[in-house]
């Protein structure tokens, strides 16, 4: 597009010299200057610590609030205009649009479904973790004349936010996986979680398909919240497994089932939730006609796309790494260490779970690490080493065995210290945390050790 064809659909203006309307914009758009990609469209925003403006200089083409030296079109709000633009291109590109929200899952099984639509046709996903007000509209913007699904993670930290991003990217299919404490601090309770999440099936048509969680009560009670087809998965869901196990590096196997067929697959990914991940991405890709051996085929061909979610390392010595250092809440620490348990019964392993902090749970943060603790005692992992005073309750609920460290060098010496190749080591906590240096740090004595995978 041109900058007079942007200013027209965003509602701005044109500043620059004379040949300034007529520049094409046939590159990515992008908020971040180090991320400045040829013939793309720079979005200056104005945030707390840096003003976007200033860094436009250089740029082929720029959407900001006021001019720049670059050719820009000035609006009053670049992240609306960015919204309007990329709502202007789902129109025009006119892929089917699957969007999905949770509290946990959201990244992996946008991963799955990604891959297996990409077996159908040509698919755009969300990049990695973009699924907020910046990060939906430039995924939407990556799409083209060729693009039939484009797969939209959304994220929602307050009430209408979902419902704004339904209106850039309108869904045809929209999936629910769970509701869980991920953001309590923000919502205050999770009926307002549920309230918020639900927005995505309301903004469906009614030739759309809801997905719903059928194991999660405040996931299958918004049924009654959409004009639109429902479809569950679950246990006993409209797409169910049966016959789940687990392998000895806690990767899932399993019959899928839908209409009374079934058809196996094995998952690469560690952990049982990802069988619900699975399940989700089955789900919407049998709501836009993929037959369901086709899905079962593409799950399990799935490769992790997403790095440090429940990721597998082997070291030359044996020892098992878990790296699931991308996030943490009570939920997820629940799941994560159910996989740990998992992979240690399996092989008569050693468990070492390394938990740092969860953010941004409120007021009840404190006991909320103290369960992480207790679960993880009763769940009989072998050793829990807390990192750090923040996660202080976590080895409060532990329990004596419990190790407290300073921080991440204290925790990362210890661990290196005492496991062993006969171990499995889960490292976990909110990203904020950055617990991934206990990971690389524990596999950087791998000379010649790899990927498990
Ligand atoms: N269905 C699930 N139930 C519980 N925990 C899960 C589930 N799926 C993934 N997890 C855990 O949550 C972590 C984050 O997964 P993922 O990144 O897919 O979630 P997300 O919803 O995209 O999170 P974010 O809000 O950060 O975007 C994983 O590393 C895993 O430990
Ligand atoms: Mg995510």
């Amino acid at each position: 597009m041109t900058l007079a064809e942007i200013a027209t659909v965003v509602g701005g203006t044109v500043h620059g010299d004379a040949r300034a309307r007529d520049v094409v914009v046939d590159g990515a758009a992008y908020v971040d200057s180090r991320q400045a990609v040829p013939g793309g469209l720079f979005v200056a925003v104005v945030g707390e610590q840096v003003d976007g403006h200033e860094y436009a200089a250089g740029a082929h083409a720029v959407l900001g609030s006021r001019a720049t030296a670059a050719p820009t079109v000035v609006v009053a709000d670049p992240v609306v205009a960015l919204g309007r633009l990329a709502r202007h291109v789902v129109d025009r590109v006119d892929a089917i649009v699957l969007a999905l929200t949770g509290s946990q899952g959201k990244t992996g099984t946008k991963d799955y479904l990604a891959q297996v639509l990409a077996t159908v046709g040509p698919t755009v996903a969300t990049l990695g973790n973009h699924n907020n007000e910046l990060g939906v509209p430039l995924t939407v913007l990556t799409a083209d004349a060729g693009t039939r699904y484009l797969v939209v993670e959304m994220g929602a930290r307050g009430i209408g936010h979902i419902g704004y991003l339904c209106e850039l990217a309108p869904p045809r299919v929209a999936a629910v996986l769970n509701v869980g404490t991920a953001h309590l601090g923000e919502f205050g309770s999770r009926e307002a979680i549920a309230q918020a999440k639900g927005e995505i099936v309301e903004a469906l048509p009614a030739e759309g398909t809801a997905v719903l969680n059928a194991d999660d009560a405040l996931v299958a009670a918004m049924a009654t919240r959409t004009s639109a087809a429902v479809t569950t998965f679950g246990a006993d869901g409209d797409v169910a497994w049966r016959g789940l196990e687990l392998d000895e590096l806690g990767r899932a196997s399993f019959d899928l089932g839908h209409a009374g067929e079934w058809r196996p697959v094995r998952l690469q990914q560690s952990g049982a939730h990802q069988v619900l991940n699975a399940a989700a991405a089955a789900a919407m890709a049998l709501a836009v006609g993929v037959p369901l051996a086709r899905v079962a085929a593409a799950l399990s061909a799935a490769a992790d796309a997403s790095p440090m979610r429940m990721e597998l390392h082997e070291r030359a010595d044996g020892l098992v790494v878990v790296n699931d250092a991308y996030n943490a809440n009570p939920a997820s620490m629940q799941a994560a260490l159910e996989a740990l348990v998992a992979i240690g019964a399996r092989r008569g392993r050693r468990t070492v779970a390394v938990l740092g902090e969860m953010r941004e749970l409120g007021p009840t943060a404190y006991d909320e690490h103290v369960g992480v603790g207790r679960a993880a005692a009763a769940l009989g992992v072998d050793v829990v080493v807390a990192v750090g005073p923040e996660a202080a309750g976590i080895a409060a609920g532990a329990g004596d065995e419990a190790i407290v460290t300073a921080g991440r060098a204290e925790a990362l010496a210890w661990v290196r210290e005492n496991v062993a190749g006969a171990d499995v080591v889960l490292v976990k906590a909110s990203r904020g945390a950055a617990l991934e240096v206990i990971a690389d740090g524990l596999l950087a004595h791998d000379v010649e050790g790899g990927s498990a995978r």
